[in-house]
């Protein structure tokens, strides 16, 4: 079996939008960070349908809808969940540590 991926730093929780979406760039890697009140999610930004970001969608309790299309996802198993979306996103998990948020990339 692989070895787990370390947890890394990528961004102060304090520095997250409540209830909303946060763009945070990690090396070449756009991700989206997601606060809902079950906790925080992770995924990549770019829409897997046409590459749209969607940190510039509508976000509403644990699905984004992407500004493009309205494709949705689930963001805490990436699976879609509206159409033209078909495939699951990619997501990473996620947790606040030491008041940082930290994913596994
Ligand atoms: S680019 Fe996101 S649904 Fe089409």
């Amino acid at each position: 079996m692989a070895a787990e991926k370390p947890w890394r730093d990528v961004i102060d929780a304090d520095a997250l939008e409540k209830n909303w979406v946060t763009r945070v760039d990690v090396g070449p890697r756009r991700l989206a960070i997601y606060d809902t009140p079950s906790g925080i999610y992770a995924s990549l930004a770019l829409c897997n349908h046409g590459g749209a970001d969607l940190c510039d969608g509508y976000f509403d309790g644990h699905v984004i809808e992407c500004p493009l299309h309205q494709g949705a996802f689930d963001v805490r198993d990436g699976k879609p969940v509206s159409a033209p979306a078909t495939r699951n996103m990619r997501v990473f998990q996620a947790r606040v540590h030491n008041g940082k948020v930290q994913l596994r990339l």
